[in-house]
């Protein structure tokens, strides 16, 4: 007898990639986080905590600063979390790649909680550099000691075994190389922890907790309008970009590690070259590089930097660069200032990160499509890299 049924077929469930198909599956990840780390009945004033993320309550004891390690997209996720945990908690974070802290790490800081995040859980870099803290931190005096949390998509990974404290990030399995659903459930994960630590410091009244969590309970709905509303439109705008060799990124705030993020996608699978850069800094160098072959993504979401990225997209389009704006929905200044318009729902700027990645990470993905790249499984790239 011979089998006819091919299992690779059958996993991507219609789609072409199992990208495309991580991508869709992106509302649902979101569903599923919230319902893992958020009481759903929570309201201010209610005694029960809004968030339960069954850690060690000695993590935060007296807590003072956080020290995040990563590599690749979860290193971006941690840039949103640094915003988050700071914005939200009140807490000093720093963020470094785990391969350079690991030869060059900071003075140790007493209560310091360490976050190492990894998706697979077994990337080199990130559990050396969390065992060298764990080693550095050993029997000094109580406050120095070792804090070690883990944000993964793996708790039964390598450093599932390193830590004691896991946030499972509850993504599913990730085959696409290319990270998307797991870099939206690192920031859910983030959103989770600095709620829970912004209640427990009393950094935030609980009415602003819970209208954070209202609009956090409607990501999956507005992530589903994103990928209904703007994939056609994105398939058809990756076909002009067929030459093209270069793209820049510009985003401020919380949404400056997307910018970095959308530039990263592009770079894994389609081989073009991209850069992503804090919208203020172009004029510190990368604007030399502008011209009519260069197209400029801008993140324009509403808040406090929103006149500012506009007034940076238009220094780029002054240098003829083709201008394509992540913007809030029905914004008429941004149509005029932008030649391709990728909307997205109205949502504070601190709940914007996730919705303006989606169609970054759809861009990507037609342009390497397009390309007739294999998206799945770019060139020299792993899905996790165990060694150094
Ligand atoms: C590899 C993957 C990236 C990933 C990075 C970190 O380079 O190709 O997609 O972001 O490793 O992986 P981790 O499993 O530690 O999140």
């Amino acid at each position: 007898r011979t089998l006819t049924w091919n299992p690779i077929v059958v996993e991507k469930q219609g789609f072409k990639h199992f990208m495309l198909k991580e991508i869709y599956e992106q509302p649902g990840v979101v569903r599923v986080c919230l319902e893992a780390y958020t009481n759903s009945t929570w309201e201010a004033g209610q005694t029960t905590p809004p968030v339960n993320l069954d850690l060690d309550p000695s993590l935060y004891q007296d807590l003072q600063h956080i020290q995040i390690l990563a590599c690749g997209t979860s290193w971006h996720a941690a840039l949103v979390g640094k915003y988050l945990l700071e914005q939200l908690a009140g807490i000093p974070t720093m963020v470094q790649y785990a391969s350079e802290f690991r030869y060059a790490p900071a003075p140790l800081m007493a209560n310091t909680l360490v976050i190492g995040v990894t998706q697979s859980g077994e990337t080199a870099d990130t559990l050396a550099a969390l065992a060298m803290e764990q080693e550095r931190r050993a029997n000094l005096e109580p406050q120095f000691s070792p804090r070690l949390l883990g944000i993964t998509n793996r708790p039964e990974s390598s450093l599932g075994n390193l830590v004691d404290n896991i946030i499972d990030i509850h993504a599913g399995i990730e085959i696409g190389v290319a990270a998307t659903k797991t870099f939206v459930a690192q920031v859910m994960a983030f959103y989770a922890l600095a709620l829970e630590l912004a209640y427990r410091r009393h950094t935030l009244p609980e009415s602003r907790i819970e209208e954070i969590l209202v609009g956090l309970r409607q990501l999956p709905g507005q992530i589903e309008l994103v990928l209904e509303s703007q994939e056609r439109y994105i398939e058809e705008l990756a076909h002009e970009f067929g030459e093209t060799q270069d793209f820049i990124f510009l985003g401020r705030g919380i949404n400056f590690p997307i910018a970095l993020e959308g530039a990263l996608k592009l770079k894994e699978i389609s081989y073009i070259h991209a850069e992503g850069y804090p919208a203020g800094e172009m004029k510190h160098g990368p604007i030399a590089l502008l011209d009519a072959k260069v197209p400029v993504v801008a993140i324009a979401m509403a808040g406090s930097v929103y006149d500012k990225v506009l007034s940076n997209a238009q220094e780029a389009k002054a240098r003829d660069a083709r201008l394509i704006g992540v913007t809030p929905m029905d914004e008429k200044e941004a149509e005029e200032t932008f030649d391709d318009l990728l909307p997205v729902p109205v949502v504070e700027e601190l709940l914007s990160p996730i919705l303006a990645v989606i169609p970054l990470q759809l861009l990507a993905y037609h342009i390497a499509a397009r390309r007739g790249l294999d998206v799945d499984q770019p060139r020299n790239l792993a899905k996790s890299v165990t060694v150094e």
